[in-house]
């Protein structure tokens, strides 16, 4: 039977939406608001292109690639188009924000574009494409959050909860601040009953999302801190696990660290940026913290939280950045030895401080750089993963491993994949295992029954 909804004014019948999503978790959090928003105007989701009325690429420029590969897909919708003109086919994200009306131009095949900031217009802009309008430019951001985008109704086991947008940093090679805006934050009541009601629904870890959680309503006296949020999401009855990211060294401060040594329902897992291990470098990056303050900041949530897992991000080949640079770099990844990383190429973004400057290391400098900062960071998370052999570690079972059929898969609170022999009756459980084995990129253990 074909469901008839009425969206705003007209009949919308069982049509179908394809999302396909790039970059962050930022922008997957972004992709399943759209999908519930659409949803609640009659929109089926679809997981076929080739079946969809309307085409959704949502994309993040924060690195090139993301950006080029958002191009390219939108590009082949291209045959689809030609074979059936009715289909809308649209681009959201910082990609759209920052290219606007220029990528109606430039991109044929593009109906509308959708800037972060106003997702919320997404039924009135479908609503004006069925009626025929093309060539849609919805871009820039208002005051305020909308707080009344609906969250995902699917039960979720992990939830993501943005709780501030935008970032006020300028990292002089970041275009975030120039494509998600000014940092705002929700007000902490509407994030307190959003995960209410997602625990409601079965939700049992919800991961608090922002460029930059640390400083959530700094710039608002009346409202909570931020580990004062934390506190108060802690004693949320029948929510299991709480995560967040991303943090900012310059930002967390010693309570947030201290609530990691409360053994609550915050996970030991941080993810912390450094960038660089060069105080030059993060200079003209314009972090606002040295190595010296990061290198303090691990060695005190090492205190509090011996068990914490440590993760971050750090880039080769920003402007300036010399062998010497370099090596500190890894200097740094020996001395803290995360427990992964993720390394990129420095690329210029336009519209940043950074992209003025010379982008003086070639692109085999920085391969080779990044080739062997990889190959550091592998042998360290290989030996951290083999360390955990034959302890005792909780896990959230997550659903079936992608690898067996009889095999179950959870992570450990300090943020671990661990694969064990089981059935999907455990979706959902704490359980406590016994690692058997540490890879490269997760763990193999047994259930401790
Ligand atoms: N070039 C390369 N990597 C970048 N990142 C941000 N901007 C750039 C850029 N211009 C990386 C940073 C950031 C992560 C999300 O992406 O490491 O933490
Ligand atoms: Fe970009 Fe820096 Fe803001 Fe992170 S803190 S989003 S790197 S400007």
């Amino acid at each position: 039977m074909l469901e008839k909804i009425v969206l705003s004014g007209i009949v919308t019948m069982g049509r179908r939406v394809y999302i396909k999503t790039f970059g962050c978790q930022m922008n997957e959090h972004d992709s399943e608001r759209m999908l519930a928003l659409v949803e609640t105007c009659g929109y089926q989701e679809t997981q076929n292109p080739d079946e969809a009325d309307v085409i959704l690429v949502n994309t993040c420029t924060v690195r090139e690639k993301p950006e080029q590969k958002a191009y390219s897909i939108v590009g082949r919708f291209q045959q689809l188009k030609e074979k059936n003109p009715e289909v809308i086919v649209g681009l959201a994200g910082c990609v759209a924000e920052q290219g606007g009306e220029r990528l109606l131009a430039r991109i044929p095949t593009l109906d509308f574009v959708l800037g972060p900031g106003k997702i919320h217009k997404l039924p009135e802009i479908l609503r004006d494409a069925e009626r025929g309008k093309r060539g849609i430019c919805t871009v820039g951001f208002e005051n305020g959050c909308p707080n009344n985008l609906p969250i995902p109704h699917a039960a979720q086991l992990r939830a993501y909860v943005t709780i501030m947008q935008g970032c006020d940093n300028f990292c002089s090679y970041c275009i975030v601040p120039m494509v998600r805006g000014r940092e705002r934050s929700r007000p902490s009541a509407v994030i307190l009953a959003e995960i209410e009601t997602l625990v409601r629904q079965g939700t049992k870890e919800v991961t608090l999302l922002g460029q930059n959680v640390n400083s959530y309503a700094n710039n608002d006296p009346r409202e909570l801190t931020f580990p004062q949020l934390l506190a108060k999401i802690d004693v949320i009855p029948g929510l299991e696990r709480i995560r967040f990211t991303t943090s900012h060294p310059k930002d967390l401060t010693e309570e947030t660290i201290e609530a990691f040594g409360h053994g609550g329902h915050l996970c030991e897992h941080l993810h912390l940026p450094f960038q660089a291990g060069s105080n030059a470098v993060l200079e003209r990056m314009n972090r606002g913290h040295t190595r010296e303050e990061y290198l303090a900041q691990i060695q005190r949530l090492r205190e509090v939280a011996p068990q914490i897992g440590i993760t971050a991000d750090v880039m080769v080949g920003f402007p300036g950045e010399g062998d010497e640079d370099f090596e500190q770099t890894l200097e740094l990844i020996r001395r803290v030895e995360f427990d992964g990383l993720f390394s990129f190429k420095y690329s210029p973004r336009p519209g940043t401080r950074a992209a003025r400057w010379r982008d003086d290391c070639t692109l085999e400098v920085k391969q080779r750089r990044l080739e062997v900062l990889q190959e550091l960071q592998r042998g360290i998370t290989l030996r951290k993963n083999k360390e955990l052999e034959e302890t005792i570690q909780e896990i959230l079972v997550e659903g079936r491993s992608r690898n067996s059929p009889h095999t179950m898969m959870g992570r450990t609170r300090c943020n671990r994949i661990v694969n064990f022999p089981g059935g999907s009756e455990l979706v959902g459980a704490l359980i406590t295992v016994k690692i058997t084995e540490g890879l490269q990129n997760s763990l193999r253990g047994e259930s401790c029954g």
